[in-house]
């Protein structure tokens, strides 16, 4: 269960492939990669005097959308095939009215009530990703997203003072820092790490340890008692003579044995950190942008590719719509398709090619969008946005970043990848919501279950024209990966698995970016 990032990084290179984790360590900055140059968009000027081009971009999800985007800014004639009847690709919100069968069989109508909403795919986006510089330049408007909350909870089931209970995450914050702080002190102090410090940086990493873990001084043994209030009060200070009451803290075994304190990391993660963002309204607003600057006439919605060849003079692509197969020529094609669906197409890549494409490998993540008419985390918990982690198998809940103090609100009651997302997906929606409920319900009481209004439930690998919630490879540095940085022919590849930015949006971006200046420096060389 990922609650922490070495554990998360196991996970995904469990269920991702070793790529995924060698992509995501280098986004942790535990590997070095090689720098991709500044963007530089091509423009209309570059084009002048030749002939306007025509390129196909198979798939609108965050990668086809960039591409199409950048390429129409310059000039260039776009025409994109989309076999949903909307933009966005995983980038999906659900509101009222959100209809979908999944490939289970199972059809959810969501009944979300006028504002509220689910972002089943991507919900948070991080400060340096491209992604803002979108929002910023579409005008699509931003608020925080709450990635980091002291006062949300930690629940591990367990054998510990700390287990099968909610913790806050500031208790257990303030309890491990505090008990790491006095043992490093007390280790330094008694001359165990002479041989790595002098007496100066003694004295320094002491004086740390004093403010980082809250502990008493040498006189008092270094002890950590937990009385500075950083781990909550049993009494708040209040008026007058109200000083407060701490608790003391949970024993050292315990709160080392109870893992509360293998969370913590995940907010250090380089695309983790606050501050985050999220559009206003839903992440969704970014795909619809991105329709409306491109021209909602370059886009056929309901279009399946049945097929793709590099032809003479350029490329062509069934599709179907309908009943009826047609057919587009056009100079170039990007295949902004998941791998892994690409790899199916009926197609004259080269054998080594569709190859490469089936490296890739999937892996699953769900989530349930749970709408209450009680904003009863602020109410009961007092817990404003953040995110309370487990290791029950919904991992985590999200509690919204949006509408405080309003009447309703709609919660992720699960986030989970890998395995524990394809056990929920392997039941029907209601059976997911029910047992959503009775775990959610250990942690935060039976007010989890009441004023429930709607729920609507997502399991990637279930859900058709994704197959997967994000793909992972065994290798990025062998060869096979990179044989689809390159075109074939007039076909070129983009979308997130081609960066090391999987399961970004942001990676989706930097990949199309250099997809397009690719394209762009073809077309220019002519
Ligand atoms: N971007 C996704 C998320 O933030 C998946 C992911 C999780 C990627 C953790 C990297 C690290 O949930």
């Amino acid at each position: 269960m990922p609650q922490t990032r070495r554990q998360f990084l196991q996970q995904v290179g469990i269920t991702g492939g070793a790529g995924v984790l060698y992509s995501t360590m280098g986004a942790l900055g535990l590997t070095t990669a090689a720098q991709t140059p500044a963007f530089a968009a091509p423009t209309r000027n570059d084009l002048n005097g030749r002939g306007k081009k025509h390129i196909v971009i198979l798939g609108a999800g965050i990668a086809g959308l960039t591409s199409a985007y950048e390429l129409g800014k310059a000039g260039y004639k776009v025409t994109l095939l989309e076999a949903r009847q909307r933009p966005g690709g995983r980038n999906w919100t659900v509101r009222g009215g959100t209809e979908e069968k999944d490939l289970h069989g199972n059809t959810q109508r969501a009944r979300f009530s006028k504002g509220q909403y689910m972002n089943a795919g991507p919900g948070r986006i991080p400060q340096h990703h491209v992604t803002l510089d979108y929002c910023r330049e579409l005008g699509v408007a931003i608020e925080p997203f709450v990635n980091q909350n002291a006062d949300a909870y930690l629940y591990r089931e367990g054998t510990t003072a700390l287990s099968n209970k909610a913790v806050r995450h500031r208790t257990a914050k303030a309890d491990v820092y505090g008990y790491v702080s006095e043992l490093l002190a007390k280790a330094t102090d008694q001359g165990a790490l002479d041989s790595l410090l002098s007496p100066v940086d003694k004295e320094a990493l002491i004086g740390f340890l004093g403010s980082f873990g809250a502990i008493g001084n040498k006189a008092a043994g270094f002890a950590y008692t937990g009385t500075d209030g950083r781990r909550g009060y049993e009494v708040e200070p209040g008026a007058g003579l109200e000083g407060g009451k701490t608790a003391s803290p949970y024993g050292l075994s315990d709160v080392f044995a109870s893992g509360v304190g293998n969370y913590f990391s995940f907010e250090f993660g380089w695309d983790q950190a606050m501050m985050m963002f999220q559009p206003v309204g839903g992440m969704d607003r970014i795909p619809y942008a991105f329709e409306q600057a491109i021209g909602r006439e370059k886009f056929i919605y309901g279009a399946k590719v049945l097929g793709l060849r590099n032809t003479s003079s350029g490329v062509s692509v069934i599709y179907t719509n309908g009943s009826r197969a047609r057919e587009i020529k056009a100079d170039y094609a990007i295949c902004a398709l998941p791998p892994h669906i690409a790899a199916t197409v009926p197609s004259n890549l080269p054998a080594d090619i569709i190859g490469a494409l089936q490296y890739a490998k999937p892996t699953n993540a769900g989530k349930i969008g749970i709408e209450y008419g009680r904003r009863w985390w602020e109410l009961d918990h007092r817990i404003y946005g953040g995110i309370t982690n487990s290791n029950l198998d919904l991992v985590n809940m999200w509690y919204p970043s949006t509408g405080f103090h309003g009447e309703r609100g709609t919660m992720i009651g699960y986030y989970n990848t890998g395995a524990n997302a394809t056990a929920y997906g392997a039941l029907s929606p209601a059976a997911r919501f029910e047992r959503a409920v009775a775990q959610g319900i250990k942690i935060h009481g039976d007010g989890y279950g009441k004023d429930v209004k709607a729920a609507f439930s997502v399991d990637w690998a279930g859900t058709e024209y994704s197959r997967g919630s994000w793909v992972g490879w065994p290798s990025q540095t062998d060869g096979i990966y990179a044989k689809l940085l390159e075109p074939t022919g007039n076909i070129y590849f983009a979308g997130d698995h081609l960066s090391h930015t999987i399961a970004w949006q942001h990676g989706a971006m930097v990949s199309a970016r250099a997809t397009v200046t690719a394209l762009h420096s073809k077309v220019m060389s002519r």
